[in-house]
């Protein structure tokens, strides 16, 4: 007689007696101890007593078993060597996270039988975890994670969740990763070594994939599971892990990491691992396609502006372009870094929108301006202001709005704006300069154009009162003039 506890979650313990000197531990209907969790194989293991003695013997399953003996010795029966253990009193089996405790083993001499007595939890009730197996796989996380994050295409996010798979789980024949659009189609492809090979060559194992999908979660294919993994693989004792990964709802592709070891297969701990890659490696891409989606949006906000700026005034959209590449120019000269260059690219590109704001009588007046007109036409900064105020900007070009509107500022207070010197911010003295030497060259066909000198020292004598000496200098200099 055989007796067993069994323990699950939220559930009285169940008494098990079986009458027989062997167990069948499986998830097939005849396992006289029977689970029907998916890590569990049809016949998985099993109890027999040999000489007196209870022994565990894992039947090559696809996900190995582990005994724990009572001083804490742990036994993985996984791999080509899986020798029966002796089981005694206090020893536990692992099988995926059911755990089986061994209370008694007892000779009943008159019955000529053996009594066996177990205690099986599922569920996280104890998690047992390799210390040497848990250090690699942070070590390797964490480098994941680094680059994953921080990578700007999908791509590169798949890179390295197939270095992390090799790093996790070598031996590996191949790993593959296959993007799940109206079609299936093998868009990336590893060797065993991490190294990419043409994907084109690799046949499609569709109906893993469309499974891995339909689950939506990741499962581990062993040998005559899967005719595509055999396919592929060319060997009967193939086992593959596929694995799905989601763009927020939308399925993106599955993940398949193949090993063609005799013997060892995939098992549920390795599993479990991959999910928490690929999980991490879903949420990289999606970041980066949510922010792809957001720049476009920006742009096209940007860009729709700018052609309403076109259709209602040509010269300003060319003047724009040009005042842009000048600003540009200064911005080198001046060695400024990287994000005052992006608010300059923007806000000169932008700085005369505010023209929108202005009549066509005084915008397309072909004469001088009377002194009534040049204070209307003055307004236009104020009107920059206005309307790129609604747009949303990225945070790290929140100023260009305020930069774009000051473009007519004096430093001696008497711009339109009446922002004096110190206030007005460096990028929005460069835009100034920009400004004026444009209105100044435009006009003219490059050859006429004033000489040099002369624009220099206009612009000296403009830096008086309204514009800044060291940005004109920057732009002579930038200039070669
Ligand atoms: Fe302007």
């Amino acid at each position: 007689m055989i007796e067993f506890v069994i323990y699950r979650e939220d559930k009285q313990p169940e008494i098990k007696t079986l009458h027989s000197r062997e167990v069948i531990l499986g998830r097939s209907a005849i396992s006289e101890l029977r689970f029907t969790e998916r890590f569990v194989s049809n016949r998985h293991a099993r109890f027999f007593f040999q000489d007196k003695k209870l022994f565990y013997k894992d039947l090559m399953s696809s996900n190995g078993s582990r005994v724990i003996k009572s001083d804490g010795e742990t036994i993985h029966l996984q791999g080509p060597v899986r020798d029966p253990v002796q089981i005694e009193k206090g020893d536990k089996v692992i099988v995926g996270n059911i755990q089986i405790m061994v209370e008694t083993v007892s000779d009943d001499e008159e019955q000529l039988e053996w009594t066996m007595t177990g205690r099986i939890q599922t569920g996280g009730v104890e998690t047992i975890v390799d210390e040497e197996e848990l250090k690699t796989t942070f070590a390797v996380l964490h480098r994941f994670t680094l680059h994953a994050f921080t990578a700007k295409e999908p791509k590169e996010v798949l890179d390295n969740l197939a270095l992390a798979a090799f790093a996790l789980f070598s031996p590996v024949s191949q790993m593959e990763f296959i993007s799940a659009g109206e079609e299936l189609t093998v868009e990336y492809a590893w060797n065993g070594n991490g190294n990419p090979v043409d994907p084109s060559k690799i046949k499609i194992g569709e109906s893993v994939v469309r499974e891995a999908i339909r689950r939506k979660e990741g499962y581990i294919l062993s040998a005559g599971e899967g005719a595509a993994v055999i396919d592929l693989t060319q060997t009967s004792s193939a086992s593959a892990m596929a694995v799905p990964l989601w763009l927020d709802q939308v399925p993106w592709g599955v993940f398949i990491v193949k090993r063609q070891i005799p013997m060892n297969p995939f098992v549920m701990n390795d599993l479990r691992t991959m999910t928490m890659f690929t999980y991490h490696a879903s949420t990289a891409a999606w970041r980066i396609d949510l922010t792809r989606e957001l720049d476009e949006a920006f742009e096209s906000t940007i860009r729709s502006l700018l052609a309403a700026l076109d259709m209602r005034d040509p010269t300003t959209s060319v003047h724009s372009l040009k005042v842009q590449a000048l600003a540009m120019r200064i911005a080198d000269e001046m060695k400024l870094p990287e994000s005052s260059k992006r608010i300059i690219r923007y806000a000169s590109l932008l700085h005369d929108v505010g023209k929108l704001g202005i009549s066509d009588e005084i915008l397309n007046k072909k004469g001088p301006l009377t002194k009534e007109e040049q204070e209307k036409m003055a307004q236009h900064a104020r009107f920059t202001l206005d309307l790129l105020s609604r747009i949303k900007f990225p945070k790290y070009l929140v100023l260009v709005p305020e930069i774009a509107s000051m473009h007519h500022e004096h430093l001696d207070g008497k711009g339109p704006l009446q922002v004096k010197a110190e206030e007005i911010p460096l990028e929005a003295r460069i835009l100034a300069v920009a400004d004026v030497f444009e209105a100044l060259t435009a006009a003219r066909p490059y050859k006429e154009l004033i000489r040099a000198t002369d624009v220099h020292l206009l612009m000296d004598q403009m830096a008086k009162g309204h514009l800044d000496h060291e940005v004109i200098d920057a732009l002579v200099r930038s200039l070669s003039l």
